[in-house]
């Protein structure tokens, strides 16, 4: 079945043949979709009325029970369904699985049982932690191609080993994965829009230059439209890796020091800011260019002092920190922008430790960018101290949880300082001698934290304030723009 019933979908219109059978389709599950779409993680207008549901792209993968060669095996049916809040509309990705009778594990998965319809009377569930159907999803990416609206492909050389076991990766995330055999790890994205998305784009682009600080992908599939929309990454799996949140925490934990493996951090990063530089198009922003970077920090300022009461006593000391970007472009001075992380923070880094004659070290994974922008937003070429101020902003984070203490902030200093200079040491460039930028990417940074804080966590809502109280106060310094 594929189908394209409502060209008005959000964002995305495929190009497939439209149908009865789709329109049908979907008006039986969407009761059932409307109650189960807005519980899941990783939906992302929370806290807005979902007014009505479109189907993009409706793709079977496995014929539903009863039809098809093997009438006994679940259906698997892949949906692009189109979610419309108020003039606002988004697209996810659903795989779902369908059979006559649910195994008592995947009953949480239970999304419900179409009272009519094509699917009348079948158990109707989130796929993702049947390992028999994401098993089907690896065979496809095996063997590249079209099935529907999708088309599989697979990076030239690569060779995927048949019948690893799959399990979904239990963790509190923004997307699903999937890992084989401890192989290779599947992320299927939920949020989905038109274009490449660059969790695949920049990963994919790394790994060419020969970059080792990003597990290369070696399978993707993607909605098969003029303009291809990124479904899922297939990418090796890093057995026994530690994210760098938990790293930090123990270490602090445990009193212990950071430094070396700030410093480690520091140089990875750089050898992707590098090697991404070498991969794709750089340009200099100067002039009314980066005015317009302190005009937008100033706007989100002020859009957040009118939301956030908290934030109002340092407004005039954090446009102080803007107005130094404006003063760096008045006097003409330039600033390098290139593809970044985008959203780069100890979450984001996975540490692996030497073995079998290989080198373990710092990985970086998660190039999607802030999810709740705008793709286009997300690809646009930025300065690195953006990712910087990003990781110094997470060290920070870390070294709050253990409280206010004389011991959290030398620590958090001592690692932001390591993380600097091994940046500086395999970039060149040291951070800290453009603190003009960086207290300007730090300050926009933590009024985003206050922004997303005071609406989700108010219980951490001064961990960002602390920050804003220090760089709403920092002393005027020497300028200078990033090389
Ligand atoms: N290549 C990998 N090897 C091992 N674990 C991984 C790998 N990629 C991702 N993970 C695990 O999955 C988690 C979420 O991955 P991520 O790409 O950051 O997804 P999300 O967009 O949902 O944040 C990571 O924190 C990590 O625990
Ligand atoms: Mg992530």
């Amino acid at each position: 079945m594929t189908a394209k019933p409502d060209s008005s979908s959000p964002r995305l219109a495929l190009h497939a043949s439209g149908g009865p059978a789709a329109a049908e389709l979907l008006r039986s599950l969407r009761p059932m979709l409307t109650q189960w779409l807005p519980r899941q993680r990783w939906f992302a207008g929370k806290g807005r009325a979902l007014d009505g549901l479109t189907l993009s792209a409706a793709t079977e993968l496995l014929p539903r029970p009863g039809t098809g060669a093997a009438p006994a095996l679940p259906g698997l049916l892949h949906l692009l369904l189109g979610a419309h809040q108020g003039d606002h509309a988004d697209c996810y990705q659903l795989l779902l699985g369908v059979r006559p009778v649910l195994p008592p594990a995947l009953a949480p998965a239970l999304i419900g049982r179409p009272a009519w319809g094509p699917l009348k009377g079948l158990a109707v569930y989130d796929a993702v932690p049947d390992q028999r159907l994401t098993g089907v999803l690896l065979e496809r990416l095996r063997t590249p191609g079209r099935v529907g609206a999708l088309r599989f492909a697979r990076e030239a050389g690569a060779h995927l080993p048949p019948g690893l076991p799959a399990r979904p990766l239990r963790a509190e995330q923004s997307n699903s994965s999937i890992v084989y055999g401890d192989t290779y790890i599947l992320k299927l994205f939920r949020r989905v829009s038109r274009g490449v998305n660059p969790d695949l784009e920049l990963p994919l682009a790394l790994a060419r230059t020969g970059c080792a600080r990003v597990p290369a992908p070696v399978a993707w599939f993607e909605a098969d439209a003029a303009d291809p929309v990124t479904l899922g990454v297939l990418q090796p799996y890093l057995p026994g890796s530690s994210d760098g949140w938990r790293l930090a925490l123990h270490a602090l934990h445990r009193e212990a020091d950071f430094t070396g493996a700030a410093r480690s951090l520091g140089r990875a990063t750089a050898e992707v800011h590098t090697a991404l530089a070498a991969a794709l198009p750089t340009a200099v922003l100067r002039g009314p260019s980066l005015a317009a970077v302190a005009e937008e920090m100033t706007a989100r300022l002020k859009a957040a002092c009118d939301a956030v009461p908290q934030l109002r006593p340092y407004r005039v000391g954090l446009r102080e920190a803007f107005a130094a970007v404006r003063e760096l472009a008045e006097a003409g001075q330039g600033c390098v922008v290139q593809r970044v992380h985008g959203d780069l923070h100890l979450g984001q880094v996975l540490r692996t430790a030497a073995r079998d004659g290989a080198g373990g070290g710092w990985s970086v994974i998660d190039f999607e960018g802030e999810p709740a922008k705008e793709l286009a937003e997300r690809r646009r070429p930025q300065p690195v101290l953006q990712d910087v101020a990003g990781m110094l902003r997470s060290f920070d984070y870390a070294a709050c949880q253990r409280g206010a203490s004389e011991f959290s902030r030398r620590w958090a200093e001592a690692t932001r300082d390591a993380y600097c200079a091994g940046y500086a040491e395999a970039g060149g460039t040291d951070p800290r001698e453009h603190s003009a930028l960086l207290r300007a990417y730090e300050t926009d940074k933590a009024v985003y934290e206050v922004l997303y804080e005071a609406h989700h966590r108010p219980d951490w809502l001064p961990i960002p304030l602390a920050a804003i109280r220090r760089l709403a106060q920092a002393p005027p310094s020497p300028r200078r723009t990033s090389p």
